[in-house]
Parts: C-alpha cells; sequence; structure tokens
C-alpha cells in the first residue's frame, strides 16, 4: 500500500514577541517562576497590525511552495484548520489561495477548498481528511496543502492570557512522502464537553482547570483506542511523543500519565517497584476515593524516578522547545511539537530513518486523537530547511514592552475601534500584509516585495 504522510513543514511565527517572565509577569504582579517553571513559557508570539490569520497561513504556504519548488497545479486541496475565523461561510482558504495567486502565474481553480473546526485537534483532522483522500485514489498526482493557523488570544485578564501565541504552520500531505508517514491505525476519545469554547465570539470561554482535566481524560482513551486497533504501546517504542502544547506545563502532566500506562504490566514497572512500589490496580479497591489517593501517591513518587525523568528528557522534552518561544497556536500546536522534537534530532546529530513517533492531539470540546508516525529516509534535509528559516523569524521578532503589548491586543480586538493611526512595530519584506476590507466586508491582501 502506497505510503501518505507529510512531506514538507513551513511554519510562519507572528512577527512580535511579549517576554512573559521578564515583561508580562511584572507588570501582571505575578511571579516570573510561574512562566518559566509552571507553564513552561519564556515567551508568546503576536502578530503585528498587517498580520493575521490569513496572511501568516499564506506566508508559511508560500516558503513552502517556493522551497518545495510547486506550482498551483501541483496542489489539489487546500484545507485550512483554524479556531480564529472571521467568516461563516467564506473559508480562509480561499483567501490564501487569492494571495497565493497574487505571486504565481497557475491559479488554484482546480483545488478542493476547505475550513476545518474542532478546536485545536482541527490541524490533525486536516491532514487526516488529506490523508483519505490521497489514499482513495483521488488526489491525481496531486498534494495536499494543509494550513494550520491561529491568533490565539484570550480576553484581558483572562487566565489563558498567559498561554497566549500566533502563527501558522504549513505542511504538504503526499504519497510516498519525504518526512513521515502516517499510520493507518489512530485511536480517538471524543466527548461532548464545555471546557473551551467560542459561542460566536472572539475571546474564548474557558474554564482552564476543567480543560486541563478533558485533555488527560480525553488523551487516555485515545490511546486505549488506538492500542486496540495497534499493539499495545510501551515507552521504547518510539522516538518522541509529540503532544498536543497549549503550554509545555500541560504536556509534562499527560507524559507522567502516558508513561504510567505504558509501563504497565512491564520489566520497568517490576524494576521500579522497589523504590515506589507496583501501580495500584482498581479491583483491588472498594473504594473510588482511596483507588484515586493511591494512584495520586504513585505518580508523585513515579514523576521523581531516575527511569521516568530519564524518559521524559528523552522523548518529550525535545517536543517543547518551539512552544517555550512561542505560546499556544491552537491548531498548530501539535505540529509545532513535531517539528521540535524532529529539530533536536538534527541538532545532535540523529539518525532518526525508520524510528516511529506516537503523536497525541487534543481539542476542546472535546476530542483527542493518537496515531503513530514513521520517520523517512529525506526527513533531515526537509527539517533542516523549515529550522533556517524558523530561527531567522524567532531571531527576527520585535520585543514589546507591555504598553505596546497592550495596544497589540486592541489592534486585534474586534470589539474595539480604535482612534488614529495604527502603528506598525515591524517593516513588511516580502510577505503578503492585510491592507483593509473592501465593500463587501471582505478582508483585502497584497503581496509587499
Ligand atoms: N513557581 C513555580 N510554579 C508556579 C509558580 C511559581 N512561582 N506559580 C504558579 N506555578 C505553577 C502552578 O503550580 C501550576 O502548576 P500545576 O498545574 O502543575 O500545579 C502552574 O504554574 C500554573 O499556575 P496556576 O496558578 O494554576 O495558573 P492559572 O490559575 O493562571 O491557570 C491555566 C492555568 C492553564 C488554567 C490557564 O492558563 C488557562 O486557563 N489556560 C487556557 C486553557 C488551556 O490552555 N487549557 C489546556 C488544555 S487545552
Amino acid at each position: 500500500m502506497t505510503e501518505v504522510g507529510i512531506d514538507a513543514i513551513e511554519i510562519r511565527t507572528g512577527k512580535l514577541r511579549l517576554d512573559l517572565p521578564g515583561t508580562f509577569a511584572p507588570a501582571q504582579g505575578e511571579d516570573p517562576g510561574k512562566y518559566t517553571k509552571g507553564l513552561g513559557l519564556n515567551a508568546s508570539s503576536f502578530p503585528d497590525s498587517y498580520e493575521d490569520i490569513v496572511t501568516m497561513g499564506a506566508n508559511a504556504a508560500h516558503r513552502l511552495m517556493e522551497r518545495e519548488g510547486l506550482e498551483p497545479e501541483d496542489v489539489g486541496r487546500i484545507d485550512v484548520a483554524t479556531e480564529s475565523s472571521f467568516d461563516n461561510s467564506k473559508p480562509v482558504s480561499t483567501y490564501i489561495a487569492g494571495c497565493l495567486e497574487q505571486v504565481y502565474e497557475g491559479k488554484f481553480s482546480h483545488a478542493n477548498k476547505g475550513e476545518r473546526k474542532f478546536a485545536c485537534v482541527a490541524g490533525t483532522q486536516s491532514i487526516d481528511d488529506a490523508y483519505n483522500w490521497i489514499r482513495a485514489g483521488r488526489n491525481r498526482g496531486r498534494s495536499a496543502l494543509v494550513i494550520a493557523t491561529d491568533t490565539a488570544l484570550y480576553a484581558r485578564d483572562d487566565p489563558g492570557e498567559a498561554t497566549q501565541g500566533a502563527g501558522a504552520v504549513a505542511m504538504l500531505i503526499s504519497e510516498d512522502p519525504d518526512l513521515v508517514s502516517l499510520s493507518t491505525e489512530q485511536g480517538y476519545g471524543s466527548a461532548d464537553e464545555t471546557d473551551f469554547l467560542k459561542p460566536n465570539q472572539q475571546f474564548p470561554a474557558v474554564d482552564g482547570k476543567r480543560s486541563v482535566q478533558v485533555y488527560l481524560a480525553r488523551m487516555r482513551e485515545a490511546l486505549q483506542d488506538f492500542e486496540s486497533v495497534a499493539d499495545r504501546t510501551h515507552s521504547d517504542d518510539f522516538a518522541y511523543i509529540p503532544f498536543h502544547t497549549p503550554f509545555p506545563g500541560m504536556v509534562r502532566k499527560a507524559a507522567l500519565f502516558g508513561y504510567r500506562h505504558m509501563i504497565r504490566d512491564t520489566s520497568i514497572e517490576d524494576d521500579l517497584a522497589e523504590e515506589i512500589g507496583r501501580q495500584p490496580r482498581e479491583e483491588a479497591f472498594e473504594d473510588e476515593e482511596e483507588y484515586e489517593d493511591a494512584l495520586r501517591e504513585y505518580m508523585d513518587g513515579l514523576k521523581e524516578t531516575d527511569a521516568y525523568r530519564e524518559w521524559y528528557d528523552r522523548i518529550v522534552e525535545p517536543t517543547l522547545t518551539i512552544s517555550r518561544e512561542v505560546g499556544n497556536w491552537y491548531t498548530g500546536s501539535v505540529h509545532l511539537a513535531r517539528a521540535s522534537a524532529l529539530r533536536t534530532a538534527v541538532e545532535e546529530g540523529r539518525d532518526l530513518t525508520g524510528e516511529r513517533l506516537l503523536v497525541g492531539s487534543y481539542g476542546s470540546g472535546a476530542q483527542a486523537e493518537i496515531h503513530a508516525e514513521t520517520v523517512q529516509d529525506d526527513w533531515r534535509e526537509k527539517i533542516e530547511g523549515m529550522a533556517a528559516s524558523l530561527d531567522e523569524q524567532l531571531a527576527g521578532r520585535y520585543d514589546l514592552s507591555y504598553e505596546e503589548y497592550e495596544r497589540v491586543h486592541d489592534v486585534h480586538n474586534h470589539a474595539i475601534e480604535l482612534d488614529g493611526d495604527i502603528e506598525e512595530l515591524t517593516v513588511p519584506d516580502e510577505e503578503f500584509v492585510f491592507e483593509g476590507w473592501g465593500r463587501m466586508g471582505e478582508r483585502k491582501y497584497r503581496f509587499v516585495e
């Protein structure tokens, strides 16, 4: 059977940077340790006044197409995953295609375009759609462009304000991919939840503490569901485990649950038994609360063992390096985690060809999805190209003062009409920019040479 998966990735960050421990925490009267140690974040990325989900998505897609030497006729499908859309009818992918058609001679008239919504899991769902389209033999040799793009802004003083971010991840999904192939096996954990939603409003209504619990519960179900169709997972099976990363502290919690699950009934559990005992089994308890207490105690012990720490540092920590510097990108976050892990492997000179990743996506509302990926022969070259572009962008970001941050938040707040000219903090250079509204309320874009 033909392998299908990710052929190439390009990442586009918002061009502004907010230092969380240095600038945001003191202004909010908070301890910087909440960011660096608790949430695991150094900085957030924000869009300048001429950037939005379309410009970031189009700029990522443009660089990807340039690097891959693609023309519009090579792309048969453009799917955008976002939870920051500004139109209930016209999909963001049409705007992005319109931008790209300004710089290419060809058109995307043959391409099927859409927009996917299921909170942060929609990017993975779009990859899924592309996978199915190719596997069904409907792609006529063409690839799919999947673009996960978001401005993850919260209302001022919402607890989520600490985890904001903005950026886009463009991915090319192809037959015989150069980067990773996707497993046919998938696991889902899905339930009607109200942990985070935007009922026709720009900023989310969010029950942050509950969303953490819902993430863990759905992820556990997805792992069990995955194991029901694939083999049982073991902590040594995967080179990296990229998770959806709303903030790195969330992944710290998820990884500990995952490790506990994967070592159950293995020699690792046996080896650790002397130090922390064996895992509590539900059937050994009559009282649910006692079982929960015993589990908590076991997890507290497990977290401190050398075996777990070494595993976490090797398998999970490398997935968090990009996220720490840019914050939450909603639909793009899990794809940043994969990119971050592969970039670390390049930096360490590791050969990953043939190794496997276990990828855990999550969207509030709520659904988790787990699948495996196999790293392909040409992964290094693809990641080197992506990393060079990303490093340049990260280093070039404009550092915001707190007052500038407040202004930028207002600029992107749809409910606020600002007086006077909106100041740009950076200078556009060979990129798509937002330039105002048209007569039907549509957004207008142009390419700046
Ligand atoms: N030094 C070290 N750690 C610190 C600290 C300090 N000075 N101050 C706080 N922390 C730790 C806390 O103990 C906590 O860690 P823990 O959860 O492991 O106990 C963490 O930092 C966050 O602090 P907390 O006080 O819980 O932050 P908060 O009340 O502002 O809320 C969220 C955190 C995640 C609920 C909030 O950011 C949010 O609503 N985010 C949006 C929703 C989201 O991303 N959900 C995730 C699932 S999709």
